[in-house]
């Protein structure tokens, strides 16, 4: 073996197409190819040996290593956040004097110095739920809400663009001044509905695909930095 081959082995650089998964009796096509992808990914790998939960950890560290979401002490709301690599990401980053808080349908495993809520982030009391355990104004706003592929580009399209678009709003109402807002979303961007008002409310907007994403996967993320505040109220000549 070359030494060029022993350095880059050594330093843990993945090589594709490792592991081989033969197809078993009774087990479908697209779950032998989902095994033989999670077993030659070094992310996944990774996530293991770090002990993170997922490895969706990793697009959020990217995420705040190119725009600085996490603010040490700050508090951070996660929507759509089982199994948890988000939050564990998020703790780390806003150390013990932060708070970080989270939602799923999902239940969770609790995670030491996070507040984990289980429920539908469209349920009524959600929002009510998610502002209580928060105990005020958040500093960060994240969703990487999925609902499961249905395999129709359209339709996962809309479904995704409504969860960003419903993030979005409880975001504008619990956002402190500065405060930032990242959402999944589909490769084409966000609607133009939603960059609108992202652009009127946040000082900074843009579209990332993490490294760690995967290249086949149309996911992107829209993130918006620095909020303006809440809208001042209406006064009597706005309305004229
Ligand atoms: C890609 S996973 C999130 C992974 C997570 N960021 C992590 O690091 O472990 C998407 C999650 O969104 C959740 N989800 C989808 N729709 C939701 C909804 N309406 N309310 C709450 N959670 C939702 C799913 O249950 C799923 O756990």
């Amino acid at each position: 073996m070359s030494a060029d081959r022993r350095k880059s082995r050594s330093r843990g650089a993945p090589r594709a197409g490792k592991v081989r998964v033969r197809t078993a009796k009774g087990r479908k096509l697209s779950s032998t190819r989902w095994l033989e992808r999670q077993l030659n990914d070094p992310y996944v790998a990774a996530a293991k040996r770090l002990g993170y939960r997922s490895r969706a950890a990793f697009k959020l560290a990217e995420i705040d290593d190119k725009f600085h979401v996490l603010r040490r002490g700050g508090r951070v709301v996660d929507l759509g956040a089982a199994p948890g690599g988000w939050i564990q990401v998020a703790l780390a980053r806003v150390g013990p004097s932060g708070r970080v808080v989270g939602i799923d349908v999902q239940a969770m495993e609790p995670v030491a110095g996070a507040t984990l809520l289980e429920g539908d982030f469209f349920a009524d009391d959600a929002p009510a739920r998610l502002r209580k355990a928060l105990g005020g104004k958040a500093d960060a706003v994240l969703s990487d809400m999925a609902a499961p592929s249905t395999g129709h580009a359209g339709t996962d399209h809309l479904r995704i663009m409504a969860l960003a678009e419903a993030a979005l709003a409880f975001a504008l109402e619990v956002l402190a001044p500065d405060g930032a807002f990242v959402a999944k979303v589909l490769q084409g961007g966000s609607e133009r509905s939603l960059l609108e008002t992202l652009r009127r409310e946040f000082a900074r907007v843009a579209h990332f695909k993490p490294p760690s994403s995967r290249k086949d996967s149309a996911e992107l993320y829209v993130v918006a930095t620095g909020f303006q505040g809440a809208a001042a109220p209406r006064g009597p000549t706005d309305r004229e």
